[in-house]
């Protein structure tokens, strides 16, 4: 079972890398939003839902760092949504949707680690 955790928060961490590592592509290129960075989402979405339950631990889980984690993730859903439909439309992400992408993103890796 603790094996089989480690396996899955492997997945997360790709997810993670999926994501940020799409945004840092954007960063020094034409600074959109891409698939990968979409496909990230939801693998560390999925990957991390699935760590929120306490299986394969013999310690308590910080529900309050998870639920954090998780508004985070929907407030991130929510801006790729959001700036992919404004690129549609005006052909490119607003600044600051772009910005926040990236930095809630590295908040929410901030938080998972620094968070004890
Ligand atoms: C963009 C979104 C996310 C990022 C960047 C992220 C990042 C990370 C990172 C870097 C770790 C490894 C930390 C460590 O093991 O010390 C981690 C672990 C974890 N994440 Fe996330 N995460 C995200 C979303 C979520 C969501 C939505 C949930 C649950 C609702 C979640 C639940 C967890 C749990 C439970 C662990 C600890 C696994 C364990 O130690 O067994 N994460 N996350």
């Amino acid at each position: 079972m603790e094996t089989l955790r480690h396996v899955v928060l492997l997945v997360h961490l790709v997810g993670f890398a999926m994501l940020f590592g799409g945004w840092v592509v954007e960063l020094i290129g034409k600074r959109g939003i891409n698939r990968v960075m979409h496909w990230g989402l939801a693998v560390a979405a999925v990957a991390g839902l699935a760590l929120a339950a306490p299986w394969g631990i013999d310690y308590d889980m910080n529900y309050a760092k998870i639920g954090t984690k998780l508004v985070i993730l929907i407030v991130i859903g929510a801006l790729l949504g959001i700036g992919t439909g404004r690129a549609r439309k005006s052909g490119s992400v607003p600044p600051v949707i772009f910005w926040l992408i990236g930095l809630l993103t590295l908040a929410n890796a901030a938080i998972a680690v620094l968070w004890r």
